[in-house]
């Protein structure tokens, strides 16, 4: 039995679509546990290029069963548009897609005042899909949840008693126009047709499977940074990308979990606001989004970029428990003389001793780097780690020992076959 947990490492997008979809050839089930359609995990297979956002990248591999856990966020509208673009696509849902009936459903009203508080002061760069308000209303124990698709006379009235309290803050405190209930129970009421038959009690239905010894891949979205607990709040998202969030996300228990998996980006990049102490502002910061292609998959803006971090990977390691790693983008690197790595941060001319995720402190550190030497070599095609340059293994070699993990996957490029295992 195998059950694996699959966690960015850092501020997201470090390429964990990319892996899911390698990995997933040796797994049953892949499982979403937190987030929504904010997330964007991007497969490419030969020419075609698939953007996941709600549905695991796992769909890609035939014989997977892919699963939707209660602790992720559904947008109704995002995910059938998402099932009617896989199987245009050729990729068949039918059967393959298990959705908890404890998942919470994303309101047309979460979107707006996502959107709102965007326009406020105390913006986080969103990427406007409601994510926020979606938990809010989840942790305030007025959610609407998926099980209550299947109750006409349920689902219209929490969508009453919804709208109600939505409208009077949206007239009264926003000076907004007031959403139409009767317009959005009709549209909830018919998702009900297209959603019913992927409705599973997914706890029950993991706890099967593990006793059928069937192997399992949690594919955490966003990364450790983002975590509404540990990562460099306010400026994180609403859920827990780190390895904990599988337990609660989906119902299965901790002690079924036999390893957890980091995503690493051979450099750091973040969407949104927040402190980010290694990020580049200069033209070394715009070589790598150039080559790296550094735009959200989400909402196609651009991501910020700076060296890599250790010593944030280190705690990410900490908080996760990370015992191997995927390195990926390695060959965005490959075109630099000098490539710096943050080995600690200095505070008041002082070393800190644990990693700060008060965004006031993080924004006062300086990076302390350690300069190593580049390679200047294409190594996008190469297929072993024997072939990779001294100074790429160097660098691999030193950024494992700093984060304190062992590196068991390379990745060179976007496609499947620019993998290298170890
Ligand atoms: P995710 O959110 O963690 O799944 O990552 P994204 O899909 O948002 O962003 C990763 C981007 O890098 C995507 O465009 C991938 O196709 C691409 N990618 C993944 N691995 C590699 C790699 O090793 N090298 C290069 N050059 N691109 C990669
Ligand atoms: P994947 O799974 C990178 C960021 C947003 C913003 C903050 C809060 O593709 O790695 P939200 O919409 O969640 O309330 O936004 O989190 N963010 C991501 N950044 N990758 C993601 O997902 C992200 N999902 C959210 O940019 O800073
Ligand atoms: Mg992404």
């Amino acid at each position: 039995m195998s059950v694996t947990v699959l966690v960015g490492s850092q501020w997201g997008d470090e390429g964990k679509g990319k892996i899911v979809d390698i990995l997933s050839e040796r797994y049953d089930i892949v499982v979403r546990y937190q987030g929504g359609a904010n997330a964007g995990h991007t497969v490419e297979i030969g020419d075609r290029k698939f953007v996941l956002h709600l549905i695991p990248s796992g769909i890609l591999r035939e014989k997977v069963l892919c699963v939707i856990g209660n602790g992720v966020v559904i947008d109704p509208k995002a995910l059938l548009d998402e099932i009617k673009q896989l199987e245009e696509l050729g990729i068949s849902i039918k059967g393959r897609l298990l959705i908890s009936h404890n998942a919470h459903l994303i309101m047309p009203y979460h979107k707006l005042l996502d959107a709102i508080n965007e326009n406020s002061s105390t913006k986080i760069g969103t990427t406007g899909r409601g994510i926020g308000p979606c938990y809010i209303d989840k942790y305030a124990r007025r959610g609407i949840k998926i099980v209550d698709l299947l109750d006409k006379k349920v689902l219209e009235e929490k969508i009453r008693i919804n709208i109600e309290e939505k409208n009077n803050l949206l007239r009264k405190v926003y000076n907004q126009d007031e959403l139409d209930v009767d317009e959005i129970i009709k549209e909830y009421l018919a998702f009900d047709e297209a959603i019913d038959q992927y409705i599973t009690d997914v706890p029950l239905f993991l706890h099967n499977s593990i006793l059928e010894d069937k192997s399992i891949l949690f594919e955490g979205a966003q990364g450790a940074l983002l975590d509404i607990d540990h990562g460099t709040y306010p400026y994180v998202t609403s859920s827990n990308p780190t390895s904990g969030g599988a337990c609660t996300g989906s119902g299965i228990p901790p002690t079924k979990i036999s390893s957890v998996f980091g995503i690493v980006k051979a450099y750091t990049t973040r969407v949104g606001f927040g402190p980010f102490p290694t990020e580049m502002l200069d033209d070394k910061g715009e070589k790598l989004r150039t080559i790296g292609n550094e735009f959200g998959a989400t909402t196609g803006r651009p991501r910020r970029c700076g060296w890599y971090d250790a010593y944030l990977v280190n705690y990410s390691r900490m908080i996760n428990g990370i015992q191997r790693a995927a390195i990926t983008k390695l060959d965005v690197l490959s075109y630099f003389d000098e490539i710096k790595v943050c080995i600690s941060y200095e505070l008041n001319g002082k070393k800190l001793k644990s990693f700060p995720t008060d965004v006031n402190r993080l924004n006062e550190v300086t990076p302390v780097y350690e300069t190593l030497p580049g390679w200047n070599t294409d190594i996008s095609k190469m297929t072993a780690y024997s072939q990779l340059p001294a100074n790429a293994k160097n660098y691999l070699e030193f950024i494992s020992q700093q984060s304190g993990f062992e590196i068991s996957m390379i990745s060179v490029g976007p496609k499947r076959n620019q993998t290298i295992e170890l």
